[in-house]
């Protein structure tokens, strides 16, 4: 499979998917997803964890805006955190393993001329551990020194590193969540997950 998008297909410049990867669905559009026959227990579960990433995604984003805001101190913020955070890395990187080497071999079978869609979505795997990367070392940075008489200036300066990083994955990860739903969804919908065999 590729492993870079060209330009106009990276992650961080593309506004949803190409005409070529939206046929099926546009047969099948998200407002009839909800209640349809075939969306069924494994879809269901799949969707919920996208969901549970928007949301760590937006949490995580709150805190960061709570500490630049002066609304909590570092040592308030950093219990909260990290923990969070290291379940929101852990829990992605998890996901894509899976995607990758379970689920996009299964989904660009059932439909070949959807397989650069598949190489398309891997791309942006990439392109977002290099966002967590970057995250991470910010985060690193801001939670080296947590103590009362922590340098409030570097502490400033660091959250404000940690809460753009943060913001530029929170981006890149939507985005990626929203096609990678557009291309999924409307496969198993019109294959079934049995003659998939997802369940
Ligand atoms: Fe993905
Ligand atoms: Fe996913």
């Amino acid at each position: 499979m590729l492993q870079t998008a060209p330009d106009q297909l990276a992650l961080a410049t593309r506004d949803g998917l190409p005409d070529d990867l939206l046929q099926l669905r546009n047969k099948y559009p998200r407002d009839v997803w909800p209640g349809h026959a075939n969306l069924g227990d494994w879809v269901q579960f799949w969707l919920d964890r996208h969901r549970m990433f928007r949301e760590l995604g937006a949490m995580l984003t709150d805190a960061c805006e709570q500490l630049q805001g002066a609304r909590i101190g570092i040592a308030e913020f950093e219990p909260w955190f990290t923990p969070r955070l290291e379940f929101f890395f852990g829990h992605l990187d998890l996901h894509h393993k899976i995607e990758e080497f379970h689920l996009f071999p299964v989904f660009a079978k059932a439909e070949p001329v959807l397989e650069h869609g598949f190489a398309l979505l891997e791309s942006d795997h990439q392109a977002i551990h290099a966002l967590v990367d970057t995250m991470q070392e910010a985060a690193t940075r801001l939670l080296a020194d947590t103590s009362a008489d922590a340098d409030k200036d570097r502490t400033r300066r660091a959250g404000d590193d940690t809460a753009r990083a943060l913001a530029a994955l929170v981006r890149g990860l939507y985005a990626h969540l929203d096609d990678e739903e557009d291309l999924i969804v409307p496969i198993v919908l019109d294959h079934t997950e049995a003659k998939l065999g997802l369940v």
